[in-house]
């Protein structure tokens, strides 16, 4: 029998390019950082386990696009949106536009168990506290500094997919939005366009939310993969898809033989993934 290899592929979003050398090595370092711990979880862990932990460790990076280091949308809030799927049960939970909340990802890890598994706004929030997630802001000074310049997201995502040890896949992924967006604009993380897992793939996206959802991405690659039995075919035509209609988007996949796929219309796409002792960085 084939021995599977577990393994983990994170982004840290889409987006410009980081021109600035230096930072471009911070986020570089910051990355390898949180692979390694999010492997090691996987290790001991299964798949829907490993991609919530990383995602948390992203979501409390304020380099990031997500958790603590959110973007504010044009009333200067911070409206977070999270989901994960399961690919072992076909099980999709996420909250969106939760505000207040520091890790939205382990609201939505705590939905896939409850039969109203998707909800928004303050009704999320409150459900979130009852149930004793940790409040606080999340607004940092960066975040500000970028909503008083009303600069929308340079990088606009967190994620990760995950391969365990049992054959079973995992997707998780999370935002704080473009930046500078309408007040209530809902992004594409917490919809099966940007998070999608099944028994054959798991895919996270990244870009410009409403061409995610326009283009249903992760669910189109992953039906696609399926009817192919490639997962790299599948992001090939649907990329070529995309590219046509000048989508801005990039997206990690990973399938059950643990081939991994990244691709990207974007000028760039932060990510790693290991499997095993091989390791790859952006
Ligand atoms: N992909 C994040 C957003 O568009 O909101």
């Amino acid at each position: 029998m084939r021995r599977i290899i577990p393994t983990l592929v994170i982004q840290g979003g889409a987006g410009g390019l980081i021109k600035d050398k230096r930072r471009r090595l911070k986020i570089r370092k910051k990355m390898a950082g949180i692979l390694d711990r999010g492997y090691k979880k996987l290790l001991s862990a299964n798949a829907i386990a490993a991609v919530t932990w990383v995602t948390r460790l992203l979501e409390n990076d304020p380099e990031f696009n997500a958790g603590r280091g959110a973007m504010l949308q044009a009333d200067g809030k911070a409206r977070l949106s999270a989901a994960v799927m399961d690919g072992a049960r076909s099980r999709f939970a996420g909250v969106i536009n939760i505000e207040g909340i520091r890790n939205p990802v382990l609201v939505a890890r705590s939905l896939l168990e409850e039969s109203s598994r998707i909800l928004a706004g303050p009704e999320a929030r409150r459900w979130a506290v009852d149930a004793g997630f940790e409040t606080g802001a999340t607004r940092t000074a960066r975040s500000i500094r970028l909503w008083e310049k009303k600069s929308s997201a340079g990088s606009d995502t967190v994620g990760a997919v995950a391969l365990d040890a049992f054959g079973q896949l995992a997707s998780a992924t999370s935002t704080g939005g473009r930046g500078y967006e309408c007040p209530g604009r809902v992004s594409d993380s917490p919809m099966p366009a940007a998070t999608y897992a099944t028994d054959y793939c798991a895919i996270s996206a990244t870009g410009h939310g409403e061409e995610i959802i326009e283009a249903a991405l992760a669910v189109r690659i992953a039906q696609r993969a399926a009817d192919m039995n490639s997962l790299k075919q599948a992001f090939r035509k649907t990329f070529s898809e995309v590219s046509a209609r000048k989508g801005y988007m990039g997206a990690i996949g990973l399938n059950r033989l643990g081939h991994v796929v990244i691709q990207t219309t974007t000028p760039s796409l932060l990510y790693g993934w290991q499997q095993g002792k091989f390791r790859k960085l952006f």
